[in-house]
């Protein structure tokens, strides 16, 4: 019982700092297939050595840890190292900022639901979060997905999906890192954004079902979930304090306060929207959170940057600067201080001075 409280206090203990000073997470665990996938587009070479140096960029940005609380890497990443031989770990310890691990396998069709998918990676699941505990990972993280459509998500996969990303939390938590638990439900479609509503809440609460289920600690683990949006193909979309509206109002029915943070993904979105969007829901609904409210993002801090690079070496420090301005835009968004003038992005600095 001593042990196990110690433990507990422990995830507790790095799950607030993960989600504390307005500071979010930087996920930058795509996948190498998805690494090449962002690269081509950009005519960027798919070779370990561009996507190491690309890693080498955003972990060395100067002042991130500034911004940013923690980041995913994969497995490629966790084992790497910078050009001058330090570990990436160390290099990302020494920012101030906590590793995390992406420990899913990635998604497959889920037998009997066509245009459903399953995620896998709990095949010892055990054995590799030692391992990743070991060289220095302190958090993971789970990425289930649910597709909407006509008749979709079908109680199957909402179910499946729960049950997996509940097994992989309490796995975690075993293993003394802290779960972020990431059910996505994604943007294609032409839903409204009441119907994504109905939808997410629906998903949240066989997810929360399914964790208290395998006894996991709330207080040990962040939600990683979508905003509550309208489809990319719905005619109407709402303003970002419409999104918040719905999107907070959604969250409180179902995530209990007993959760330190919700740190959002930005699936795809607008990297000004998604800081905008953010910022309205601790604008709105200051003083009446239970829990932090935060990022958890990889397109909307990245990808400006990386249309800047385009795999050049003469781009870092130009890339390096917008990496940190949206890093900067999104810690001031956490903190409900974002704001633009004359259609420009005001962040504030660390020390909560505007940067102009
Ligand atoms: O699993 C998805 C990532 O962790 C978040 O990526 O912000 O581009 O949706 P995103």
């Amino acid at each position: 019982m001593g042990e196990n409280t110690m433990n507990i206090d422990e995830l507790t203990d790095t799950a607030k700092t993960l989600v504390a000073g307005g500071k979010g997470l930087l996920a930058m665990d795509e996948s190498n297939p998805t690494c090449n996938k962002r690269f081509a587009a950009l005519e960027i070479p798919q070779t370990p050595e561009y996507r190491r140096a690309w890693r080498e960029l955003i972990i060395t940005t100067p002042q991130l840890g500034s911004c940013i609380s923690g980041a995913i890497l994969y497995d490629e990443t966790i084992r790497d190292r910078l050009r001058d031989g330090t570990p990436f770990v160390k290099a990302i310890t020494d920012a101030g900022i906590i590793p995390g691990i992406k420990v899913d396998a990635g998604t497959r069709e889920l037998a009997g639901h066509p245009g459903e998918r399953i995620t896998e990676g709990l095949d010892n699941l055990r054995d590799r979060l030692v391992k990743y505990a070991q060289m220095g990972a302190r958090f993971a993280k789970w990425r289930a997905v649910i597709i909407m459509g006509e008749q979709l998500p079908s109680a199957g996969c909402l179910e499946a999906n729960a049950h997996a990303l509940a097994r992989y939390a309490a796995l975690c938590q075993e293993a003394g890192l802290v779960p972020v638990v990431e059910p996505e439900v994604l943007m294609e479609g032409a839903h409204t954004l009441e119907q994504c509503g109905v939808v997410t809440e629906r998903v949240l609460r066989r997810v929360f079902d399914q964790l208290c289920m395998q006894r996991v600690a709330l207080e040990g683990m962040i939600l990683k979930p979508n905003m509550v949006l309208p489809g990319l193909a719905c005619p109407q979309q709402e303003v970002a304090e419409e999104v918040a509206d719905a999107t907070v109002r959604c969250l409180l029915r179902v995530v209990p306060a007993a959760v330190p943070g919700i740190a959002f993904l930005s699936g795809g979105q607008p990297e000004e929207l998604a800081s905008a969007r953010l910022n309205a829901m601790n604008v709105r609904f200051k003083g009446r959170l239970p829990w932090e409210v935060t990022f958890s993002f990889s397109r909307a801090i990245q990808q400006s940057a990386l249309d800047l690079w385009q795999g050049q070496a003469t781009n870092v420090v130009v890339a390096q600067q917008v990496l940190l301005h949206r890093a900067r835009c999104n810690r001031t968004a956490h903190l409900g201080e974002y704001r633009t003038e004359g259609g420009l992005e005001v962040p504030m600095a660390e020390d909560g001075d505007r940067v102009v």
